[in-house]
């Protein structure tokens, strides 16, 4: 080789050398941190380091007392010790602090950093090793009884206490000139982070996501550590909290110049089929110790249904050159017009159209960042006469609320649970989610644009005054608008999210013109974010005529507006008494739109049914009632429920009577963990349409019948196997979309019946019970319309076992749902089976949790034996990671044939 060539060689080398640092120096990279993770929890009773964010009020005592009926009461006032680390926290929320002023230095010192948890040199070999997300108290085991630190109201799972994750982290050396996060999606709570010795900062709100700047603290091409602390104390929650970093991680790594975290935003304004103004801004923040100018260049392109590209762009902005002076931030904005854009459509349309807009922020040519904004078009009008106005469409609200657990695997988000949540109730017709009472895991949302569902997005249960001793009234004061700046700033692109809520049932109802100021202030700094959406608040107290509702955009109410403790079964009830508020609203807010946000919280538990039944159409529960206090069991004739609240009966026909409501969420879709009204006792709530493990309970189809009126369907309760009531009155009831129906029992008609305007059930009150078949013709308009059949079952002979999707990809994540069902030698399910039943796994699958939705059931979740609940379980399978093949699911139980389910791991 001559020289010349060798030199040539050598400068192409140098060349590549050069682009390929220059690429990679271009391009944002999110890496997420699942494994690797040690972690290690203070045992019950010892006492933990004392490296606290801030003191607390002494709170101890049990937690069974079931708050949600409770008045909130004021903050707690503490004087903030020495020795706490907050100052050190707060200026993690400094980028959603408005007032530069506000913001906060970190002081100096270093605390905690001869605490040999967060130091490199520390070995964690004996530390437990867990992936995320993480949730450490899911598998209990449950506390049992009276007088426990965690009581029914937060689970009775062991979320309190501190636990600590570490986890080394690699940064190349090429790495040196990059500005290095980590980006939390949520951390059950109080989380602060040290690396390499170093507090880098934190977060104390468990249900925001957040972004720490460590790019001082790392060494790049060295060895990289970091420690998490969580602290998740007892009496902090109204409702199963779930506890440590149980979200995502991400380790982002950036040009010092990069579009600032959640730094987009893209209005549509003119929005029709032929086309739409987009207006986009972007910030830009420089990292780096020098001013500099920048080109910001965004295309825009249509997504398919997995969000990835399609086709050539459809829109370019006009490229837009900005000034960033150093370590600050600074945004450009552009517009542009999308001819015959595809809209994003809520349910029930099948296809929601999105976009993304990709910017690019480039110097001198080069580029800096390259960065992604999913989008949607679509136009949404809350009209005070016509209601919600989605692309030109009524839309009546037809929702439900959901806590974020995902029962048997906690709060731990796993994406494929949650669209199967969502599934099931889109099936019954719900069109509407509201995320009560915080801000959900990022996927969510995500899942909600993809599947065409409404969303209200909440940021709080709580501001200044307390609902639990320990809640985040603590931190309120000093994180309010970071809070409520990150949500917004985080999710205000999802087409999906159609009303922000900044207050569920806040105690400032109850102080008049403070609390009213309050509220402005809030949603004022709310409309700094997003302007173009409107803001409400959850009034289960506030009255048309107090200071409250004047500051929100679209009046909210919880149970109020059908009434509370209004009907005759709730005369001589201890508490608030009103009648529907609905018509006191609109008098005094005729251009304001009233949505009822919680209704219902009715309760019961599924295949459970209790006589005498209740013959009007709401009841309080009580022993004798619809209740039973000793077995913890609520009927599931589903015309029961807690003191201030109405059955889905009543809700129906004070919403049909007050036609100006644009619609509401039901308390609640699923049942969730914790809050167990009436029963403290138990582990998780009452409320649900659908139990915990996913199964229906009969007032799913009430819903059905009037969320999907198009569907022929019908559906009878109770079950028919009741072997001690032969010649007893056994009430039957059915749910249909039709508006007439004809039951008949052993071949012989108990009669023909009309729906009655305002009823939502057709009864029939005197049947006398004799085992054999019930069969319900439905009819609509005089025609037949659907047709039911229900038997009495023959005696217990197998198990059944499905799945929900018998394909599942070999991922670690992904998961299959098996329904477990005690059966006749028919396949029909036996509806009172308790069997135990016992599940085994073979192949690259395991079995991550089981359980049967008995609220009552203490039996821990990973458990490999369990109940059948009223003829059902459910056991929960995950593959394994990068392993394929047939996964083996067996069930078994004394004295009858086991069943056998295989799934195709891939
Ligand atoms: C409401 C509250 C909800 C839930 C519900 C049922 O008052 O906003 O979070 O507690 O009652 O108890």
């Amino acid at each position: 080789m001559n020289f010349s060539i060798l030199k040539c060689a050598l400068f192409c080398a140098l060349l590549t050398c050069l682009l390929n640092a220059n690429i990679a120096f271009a391009q944002t990279t999110r890496h997420p941190l699942t494994n690797g993770w040690k972690f290690y929890k203070y045992a019950e009773g010892e006492r933990p380091d004392s490296l606290i964010y801030d003191a607390r009020p002494d709170a101890n005592g049990n937690s069974d007392g079931i708050a949600a009926d409770a008045k909130p009461t004021e903050a707690v006032k503490i004087a903030a010790a020495k020795g706490i680390l907050k100052y050190y926290i707060l200026p993690t929320g400094n980028a959603f602090v408005k007032d530069e002023s506000k913001r906060t230095t970190r002081p100096d010192g270093n605390p905690g950093n001869n605490f040999p948890f967060v130091q490199n040199t520390f070995n964690d070999a004996g530390w437990q090793s867990v992936t995320l997300p993480h949730d450490w108290a899911i598998k209990g085991p449950f506390y049992q009884g009276p007088g426990t630190i965690i009581g029914g109201g937060m689970g009775r799972l062991p979320v309190q206490g501190v636990a600590w994750y570490r986890r080394k982290l690699d940064i190349a050396a090429a790495d040196a000139r990059k500005s290095i996060f980590l980006d939390f999606d949520g951390t059950m709570s109080y989380a602060m982070v040290w690396v390499n010795g170093t507090l880098a900062g934190g977060w104390p709100y468990g249900y925001n996501s957040w972004r720490v700047d460590i790019t001082k603290y790392v060494v790049p091409g060295g060895k990289n550590q970091i420690a998490v602390r969580i602290d998740n104390p007892a009496n902090s929650s109204r409702w199963y909290p779930g506890a440590g970093i149980y979200r995502k991680v991400w380790l982002t790594k950036t040009s010092p110049v990069h579009v600032a975290q959640w730094g987009t935003f893209v209005k549509a304004d003119a929005v029709s089929a032929k086309s739409a103004k987009i207006s986009f801004s972007t910030t830009i923040s420089n990292d780096s110790k020098t001013d500099g100018n920048y080109i910001v260049k965004t295309t825009i392109y249509l997504t398919d249904a997995s969000g990835n590209k399609t086709g050539a762009a459809v829109a370019n902005i006009a490229p837009a050159s900005i000034a960033v002076k150093a370590s600050s931030n600074n945004s450009a904005t552009g517009n542009v017009t999308i001819a015959n854009p595809k809209l994003w459509q809520p349910l029930p349309a099948k296809i929601h159209s999105k976009y993304v807009a990709v910017t690019t922020v480039t110097n001198g040519g080069k580029t800096l960042d390259v960065y992604e904004t999913p989008f949607g078009i679509r136009d949404v009008k809350f009209d005070a006469k016509t209601g919600l106005v989605v692309n030109g469409v009524k839309t009546l609200i037809k929702g439900v609320n959901q806590h974020s657990d995902l029962g048997a695997l906690g709060m731990a988000f796993n994406r494929r649970a949650a669209e199967r949540q969502l599934e099931i109730l889109r099936d019954m017709g719900c069109n509407a989610i509201r995320m009560s009472h915080n801000p959900p895991d990022p996927q969510l949302l995500e899942l909600t644009d993809k599947m065409g569902f409404l969303v209200m997005d909440e940021v709080f249960d709580g501001w200044e005054r307390k609902k639990t001793a320990l809640d985040f009234h603590l931190i309120f004061p000093e994180w309010q608008e970071q809070d409520l700046r990150a949500m917004i700033r985080r999710d205000k692109n999802h087409p999906s999210i159609i009303l922000w809520g900044f207050g569920n049932e806040v105690g400032e109802q109850y102080t008049d013109k403070e609390g009213a100021a309050l509220a402005t202030r809030l949603i004022n700094i709310a409309k700094d974010e997003d302007p173009t959406r409107p803001y409400t608040l959850s009034m289960n107290y506030a009255k048309a005529d107090m200071p409250l509702p004047q500051v929100v955009d679209v009046i909210g109410l919880n149970y109020q507006g059908e009434g509370i403790r209004n009907a005759p079964a709730y005369a001589g009830l201890q508490g608030i008494t009103a009648p529907p508020s609905f018509p006191a609203f609109h008098a005094k807010f005729p251009d304001k739109v009233i949505l009822s946000l919680e209704n219902a919280a009715a309760v019961s538990s599924r295949g459970e049914y209790m006589f005498p039944v209740y013959d009007g159409d709401s009841s309080p529960i009580k022993d004798g009632q619809g209740g039973d206090s000793k077995t913890r069991q609520v009927s599931a004739y589903d015309l029961y429920t807690v003191d201030f609240g109405s059955s889905a009966d009543k809700v129906f026909a004070t919403m049909a009577k007050h036609p100006f409501v644009a619609g509401g969420f039901v308390w609640s879709g699923w049942d969730y963990l914790g809050e167990p009204t009436p029963y403290s006792l138990s582990r998780s709530s009452y409320f649900g349409i659908i139990d915990l493990a996913g199964f229906k309970k009969d007032r799913y189809y009430l819903y059905q019948s009037q969320w999907r009126p198009e569907l022929p369907m019908a559906h009878i309760l109770p079950h028919w196997n009741w072997p001690n009531r032969i010649g007893e009155t056994t009430p039957v009831h059915v749910f249909t979309s039709g508006d007439e129906a004809e039951l008949f029992l052993n071949g012989k008609s108990l009669g023909r019946k009309k729906m009655a305007q305002y009823e939502y059930r057709i009864r029939w009150n005197d049947v006398k019970y004799q085992p054999g078949e019930l069969k319900l013709i439905a009819y609509k308009n005089g025609k037949k319309w659907a047709e039911e059949i229900l038997k009495t079952t023959g005696a217990p002979q197998k198990l059944s076992l499905a799945a929900d999707r018998s394909t599942i990809k070999a991922d670690g994540d992904d998961l299959s749902f098996i329904t477990v069902r005690v059966a006749d030698a028919d396949g029909s399910t036996i509806p009172s089976a308790k069997n135990v039943l016992n599940f085994s796994i073979e192949g690259p699958g395991e079995i991550v949790a089981t359980d049967n939705g008995d609220a009552a059931n203490m039996v821990p979740f990973p458990s490999h034996q369990r109940e059948a609940f009223n003829g059902y379980a459910l056991v929960i399978v995950r593959a394994k990671a990068g392993k394929t093949g047939i996964i083996k699911v067996k069930a078994e139980t004394d004295g009858l044939a086991g069943g056998v389910v295989m799934v195709n791991a891939k």
